[in-house]
C-alpha cells in the first residue's frame, strides 16, 4: 500500500500538531455551546475521532453519510444522502467535520440542508482545503492544511475505497489510477 504513494504531504505528527491547534480554538469558540459535531462519512472518520478528543468542553456527535464521488476521481456534482442524522438540528450550533473540501458541492448541499432545518449556526472544520478547485462559495472556518491540486489519499481519504487507513496524507502515484 505505501508503495503506491509518490510523496507524503502531511505526516502523522504534522496532523497531530494541527489537530491540537484547532482543538484549542474549538474549545474556546464552543465553550458552553454544547455543539453538535457532525462527521461526514466516510472520509472524515479519522479526523473526527482525533479532533473531538482535543475539544475540552461538552459536545454531542452524529454522523451523516453523503457521497458525490462514488468510484470516480472527479466529483460528479451530485450529492446523495445515504445516511441522515439521528439528532434534530433545530436551534443547535453545528460543527461539520470534513477530511477535504474540493469543489465544495458536498458542503454546500449540507450547509443548505442544516440551515433549512433551522440550525442556530453552522461552521466547517476541515483537515484539507483545496481552494483551486472550488466551484461553490464555501469557506471553511477551521482548516488544517491548504492542499495543492493533487490526488491525495490517506488519513480517511480514499481511492476506490482504499488507503483510508494510512496514518498520513500522501499523493497517489498517477499510474495507480491511470491503470485502473
Ligand atoms: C469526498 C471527501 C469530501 C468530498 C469533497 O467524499 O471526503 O466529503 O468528497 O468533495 P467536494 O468538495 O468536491 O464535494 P466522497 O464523496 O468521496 O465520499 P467518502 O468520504 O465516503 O470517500
Ligand atoms: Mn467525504
Ligand atoms: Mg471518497
Amino acid at each position: 500500500m505505501n508503495e503506491d504513494i509518490k510523496e507524503v504531504l502531511y505526516s502523522k505528527q504534522q496532523i497531530e500538531e494541527v489537530s491540537k491547534k484547532i482543538g484549542v480554538q474549538l474549545t474556546n469558540d464552543y465553550a458552553d455551546k454544547k455543539p453538535l459535531v457532525i462527521c461526514v462519512l466516510k472520509g472524515a472518520v479519522l479526523f473526527m475521532a482525533d479532533i473531538i478528543r482535543k475539544i475540552d468542553t461538552y459536545v454531542e456527535i452524529d454522523f451523516m453519510d453523503v457521497s458525490s464521488y462514488g468510484e470516480a476521481t472527479v466529483s460528479s456534482g451530485e450529492v446523495k444522502i445515504i445516511k441522515d442524522l439521528d439528532v434534530p438540528v433545530e436551534g443547535r450550533d453545528i460543527l461539520i467535520v470534513e477530511d477535504i473540501i474540493d469543489t465544495g458541492k458536498t458542503l454546500q448541499c449540507l450547509v443548505n440542508l442544516l440551515k433549512h432545518r433551522k440550525a442556530a449556526s453552522v461552521k466547517i472544520c476541515t483537515l484539507l482545503d483545496k481552494p483551486e478547485r472550488r466551484m461553490e462559495g464555501i469557506i471553511p472556518d477551521y482548516v488544517g492544511f491548504q492542499v495543492p491540486n493533487e490526488f491525495v489519499v490517506g488519513y480517511g481519504l480514499d481511492y476506490k475505497g482504499m488507503y483510508r487507513n494510512l496514518p498520513y496524507v500522501g499523493i497517489l502515484k498517477s499510474e495507480v489510477y491511470e491503470n485502473n
